[in-house]
């Protein structure tokens, strides 16, 4: 059987393993590197092959024969561009166990890369509005995570995230439907189409949310401007911001950042992609590091962006010259920017600084 990597005593005995070989390579010192996933769609990680065998499950068509055909339309201007095939796809998601193999496969595949907590983003709204109930999403990937749990150790939180391109009244009614599975879910999120959908439209959402002991967390500055990360901060009540890389525009808004040591879930694949950024040289997540912003890094929708958080890491690293010192903060940050609880967030600290000592030590 395969060590549970979410387990500390058996990173432990990893990391007694690795000590003293400096020429453990970078892959293998970020895999090992005990981290959290803070930004993850999961239906961005439907695979071109599952996506093709629920299509056939279904009797759904796809404008796609086959997996060459699939990934070839992976080639996006801009984030629009890229929801408007996300959304088509997740038509063949339409029962309990499609959710739960969808989940399975990506929680596999981040234990694989050192993944020891993942929070879970879905849009509820893209599944209910196909008549798809509530509760066959959540219950599948409810079941998922408990499995994860049991084999690997692994620890998670849900996120159900509102559209912001449909209605602040459509996001209360899903609202209602979050609060029928309060027990499985930690917090809202928004997502979807950025620009010209500001977090001012979903005040009275988050507010609701908030008084009913969700957190929250919302997208702000990925495509829209910086002014839309104060307003997710301010209005929203937010307790993190995913992408944010858009505050680098507004060197007032970096400080604040810095000082309040806000967790941006920076997603450089996915930037690049989207054309946030032309090349991931240009991508600004060092510099955001440097300034002391609580960077952290994540893979967005990996099965459209070309990888998983370990692809994310070693991108950067590369692109960017990381140090593995950076690194471990990196791994700290995600563990810190975690909604965790304090005890579980001390224990992986450790673990993680244990690592870093290695470093010194080898
Ligand atoms: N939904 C899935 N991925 C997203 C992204 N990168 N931005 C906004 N909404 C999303
Ligand atoms: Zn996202």
């Amino acid at each position: 059987m395969r060590p549970a990597l979410g387990d500390c005593r058996i990173y432990g005995k990893l990391r007694f393993m690795s000590r003293g070989n400096p020429l453990e390579s970078t892959q293998e010192f970020i895999r090992r590197l005990p981290k959290a996933e803070l930004h993850l769609h999961i239906e961005g990680t439907l695979e071109p092959e599952l996506a093709l065998h629920l299509a056939h499950k279904h009797g759904v068509a796809l404008p796609y024969g086959s997996i060459a055909e699939l990934r070839a339309a992976y080639d996006f201007g801009d984030l629009q561009e890229f929801l408007d095939i996300y959304y088509a796809l997740a038509e063949v998601l339409r029962d309990e166990d499609d959710f739960y193999q969808l989940a399975l496969g990506y929680l596999q595949r981040a234990h694989d890369q050192g993944v020891v907590h993942t929070e879970v983003f879905f849009d509820p709204q893209t599944h209910t509005a196909r008549a798809i109930p509530f509760g066959a999403v959540v219950e599948g990937l409810n079941r998922a995570f408990t499995e994860a749990q049991r084999r690997f150790g692994m620890t998670h939180r849900l996120i159900a995230c509102f559209l912001r391109h449909l209605s602040a009244a459509d996001a209360m009614r899903t609202l209602d439907e979050v609060l029928e599975y309060r027990s499985l879910i930690a917090a809202v999120g928004l997502d979807s189409s950025e620009v010209g959908h500001p977090p001012s439209k979903f005040i009275s959402v988050f507010d609701r949310a908030r008084q009913e002991g969700l957190l929250a967390v919302a997208h702000a500055g990925e495509e829209g401007p910086p002014v839309y990360i104060s307003e997710a901060l301010d209005l929203l009540g937010v307790r993190r911001i995913d992408h944010g890389v858009r505050c680098a525009e507004d060197p007032a808004l970096m400080e604040r950042l810095a000082k309040e040591q806000v967790t941006l879930t920076v997603c450089p694949l996915s930037n690049v992609k989207l054309r946030v950024f032309d090349r991931i040289e240009h991508h600004n997540l060092k510099r955001l590091l440097e300034a002391g912003l609580r960077v952290t890094v994540n893979s967005d929708d990996p099965a459209y962006f070309g990888g998983y958080i370990l692809e994310n890491y070693l991108a950067v690293q590369r692109a960017l010259g990381l140090t593995r010192a950076q690194l471990v903060i990196l791994a700290r940050n995600s563990i810190e920017g975690s909604f965790l609880d304090d005890d579980t967030k001390r224990r992986w600290m450790a673990e993680i600084d244990a690592r870093a000592q290695d470093l010194t030590a080898s």
